[in-house]
C-alpha cells in the first residue's frame, strides 16, 4: 500500500464512527417524529391540527396553541414545545416529562414513556428549530380569562344523594 492509501484509508477509517453516529441520529429523530405523531401531541400542541384533520404543515408543528381548555383546573395552554426544546437540555428534559402537569396535558402518558422515547421526542422537536410565541399563560380558576376557550365544565352530573 503506497502512503497516499494508507493515508486516505485511514481517514475513512476514522469517519466511520462519526457516519454511525449521524445514523443513530437520523434513525432517533424519525422515532421521535414517529411518537410525536402518533402520541396526539399535535392534536393540542399544534394550531388548528384537530380542525383540520392533521393536515397542517410540519414547519407549523408543535408551536403551541393560544386556544385555551378550560376546566375545574383552571384554563390551560398547550406549551409552544419547539421554543421550549431549544431553551432545555436533554436532560432537563427527562425530568420535566415526569413532573406534574395540568389537563388535559396526558401527562400520565408522558411520564410512561422509556428514557429513550423521551430523548427520541426531545430530538425530534429540537431539529425542527425555535419557531412561534410562548403560549398565553394558565390561568387559575375563577380568572380572568381574555383568549378564546374551550369549556370542559362537566355538567349534567347525576345529583349526589345524601346518605
Ligand atoms: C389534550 C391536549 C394535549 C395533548 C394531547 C398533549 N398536550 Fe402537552 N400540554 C397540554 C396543555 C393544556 C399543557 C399546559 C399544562 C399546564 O399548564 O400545566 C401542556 C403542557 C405540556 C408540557 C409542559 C410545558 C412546559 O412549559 O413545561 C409539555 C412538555 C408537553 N405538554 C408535551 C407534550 C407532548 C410531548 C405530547 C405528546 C406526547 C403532549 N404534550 C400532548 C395539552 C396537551
Amino acid at each position: 500500500m503506497n502512503t497516499s492509501m494508507k493515508i486516505a484509508g485511514a481517514l475513512l477509517a476514522s469517519l466511520i464512527p462519526l457516519a454511525v453516529w449521524a445514523q443513530g441520529d437520523a434513525a432517533d429523530i424519525r422515532h421521535g417524529r414517529y411518537l410525536v405523531q402518533t402520541s396526539g401531541c399535535n392534536d393540542c400542541h399544534t394550531p388548528g391540527y384537530m380542525q383540520k384533520d392533521g393536515q397542517v404543515p410540519e414547519t407549523e408543528w408543535l408551536t403551541g396553541d393560544a386556544m385555551g381548555w378550560q376546566g375545574p383546573w383552571g384554563t390551560t395552554y398547550p406549551a409552544n414545545l419547539r421554543n421550549l426544546f431549544q431553551e432545555m437540555e436533554e436532560q432537563a428534559w427527562l425530568v420535566r416529562a415526569r413532573q406534574p402537569m395540568r389537563p388535559p396535558m396526558p401527562a400520565p402518558s408522558l411520564r410512561a414513556m422509556s428514557d429513550d422515547d423521551l430523548r427520541a421526542i426531545y430530538r425530534y422537536v429540537h431539529s425542527l428549530g425555535a419557531k412561534g410565541r410562548p403560549a398565553p399563560a394558565y390561568v387559575p380558576p375563577g380568572g380572568q380569562v381574555a383568549t378564546p376557550y374551550l369549556d370542559f365544565t362537566p355538567k349534567n352530573l347525576p345529583t349526589q344523594v345524601a346518605r
